[in-house]
């Protein structure tokens, strides 16, 4: 099979490295893409499943823009009531009719909302969240997991990331992901401090294995945190709308008292929600949080419109069934080649992992050459798949995967 050059791609690259810090910043950077030589960091192009690179080369995409492209890259549906409504207004002095029509509409959608409040990035939702929390219950603390991620603001980070203070954290209690003794434990020890609990519906960290929660848990932790008046977060700026469009927390049967949503919301228009229930709206109202884009009327329309295809569609069914097509399908060529493929979490978004290797670099060789074949894989991160993903593209993204374990192989016998 042909392999890609990227001559366009590292022109560009050594263009970006004398003018911005990083050359890619955040999570599009170079960093975890290993081997660096086998990615494209430049689109110029996309359509359904795929895009292009700078070079023309063409890639079946299964990180779909880290998560918000769900129903294909230029929807039509979406794309349409995007321009149609940036002909007439977007941003204007005063809020468009927008704002009521995607707030009426994700109170219906979502279970647990009675109200809805828009901003840009996730990182305004999980910050406003966080608040409202505090708000609420005059409470400082913030119990949430290690290895989760909830965006970049200091509060957020693990300590001993670059710029972070120990003031940052010291409202921050980070446990080990699903062990409940451990969350009662710190919930006693720091009684009445407390003001909320944030994790995304289940365990997505990177390099790491993905965990969904075991029976029982969420209803364990909601029962604990209702007794205590801790506000229940939850993130579902990655899941949302991928494991269940009424919030992805009913697919586990529980209930938090707030929601935020980003990604996916408006198939990669720019825009987040952050939902909740009756009882926090008071204090929601009397916490200010705003943004010089949060009323853009055109990305209003375009998550009305996402919402609604995603609904028609049922997109969640579509994605697991194209998911578990992909990764079983997977498992069977790496079984073929004598290798395990671990795939851990939602098979909508799971993260596929070959473990023959604990240093990773047989994981990361093969998702490189798979990218430079044409099916864009990440080695660090769980994937994602889109509702357009057709059985073509899936059968030969496994062509292109069996092909490049056969070059790895033949690779390391040297
Ligand atoms: C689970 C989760 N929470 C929060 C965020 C932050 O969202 P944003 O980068 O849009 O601020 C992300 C982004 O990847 C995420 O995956």
């Amino acid at each position: 099979m042909k392999t890609y050059e990227y001559k366009e791609t590292t022109a560009l690259f050594r263009r970006a490295a004398k003018v911005i810090p990083c050359g890619v910043y955040g999570h599009f950077a170079p960093a975890p893409y290993v081997p660096v030589d086998h990615y494209p960091f430049f689109a110029n192009r996309a359509q359904g499943s795929k895009f292009w690179d700078v070079d023309g080369n063409e890639f079946i995409d299964y990180m779909c823009g880290y998560g918000p492209i769900i129903l294909g890259y230029n929807h039509p549906v979406v794309d349409e009531a995007f321009q149609a409504q940036i002909k007439e207004v977007d941003t204007t002095s005063i809020a468009t009719p927008q704002l009521v029509e995607l707030a009426e509409l994700m109170v219906d959608m979502i279970t647990i909302a009675d109200w809805a409040f828009f901003a840009k990035n996730g990182a305004d939702t999980t910050n406003y969240a966080v608040t409202i929390a505090r708000a609420a219950t005059g409470r400082p603390k913030i119990i949430a997991f290690k290895g989760g991620y909830h965006g970049t603001s200091p509060w957020m980070q693990a300590p001993g990331h670059h710029g972070v203070t120990k003031d940052d954290l010291r409202n921050i209690i980070r446990l080990d992901w699903a062990d409940f003794a451990q969350l009662e434990r710190a919930i006693d020890e720091n009684d009445g401090q407390v003001a909320g609990l944030i994790a995304s519906p289940y365990h997505h960290p990177i390099f790491s294995d993905n965990a969904e929660p075991e029976p029982g848990y969420w209803q364990k932790v909601e029962q604990l945190l209702r007794k205590k008046g801790i506000v229940f977060i939850v993130d579902d700026i990655r899941c949302g709308f991928r494991l269940n469009l009424c919030g992805s927390n009913e697919l586990y049967g529980f209930k938090p008292d707030l929601i935020c949503f980003c990604k996916a919301m408006a198939n990669g228009y720019p825009i987040s929600a952050l939902v909740g229930t009756d009882a926090l709206k008071t204090d929601t109202a009397k916490v200010f949080h705003t943004g010089s884009y949060w009323f853009g009327g055109a990305y209003m329309a375009a998550a009305i419109a996402c919402l609604k295809e995603m609904q028609r569609i049922d997109a969640p069914k579509i994605l697991k069934e194209k998911g578990e097509k992909l990764f079983n399908g997977m498992t069977d060529i790496a079984k073929g080649h004598g290798l395990t493929l671990s795939v851990t979490g939602h098979p909508s978004m799971a993260y596929p992992k070959i473990i023959d290797d604990p240093s990773l670099m047989l994981h990361q060789d093969i998702c490189g050459e798979s990218t430079r074949r044409g099916a864009f894989f990440a080695s660090h991160h769980n994937w994602y798949i889109t509702t357009e993903h057709t059985d073509e593209d899936i059968q030969r993204t496994l062509d292109i995967f069996d092909d490049a374990i056969k070059a790895v192989k033949k690779q390391n016998a040297r």
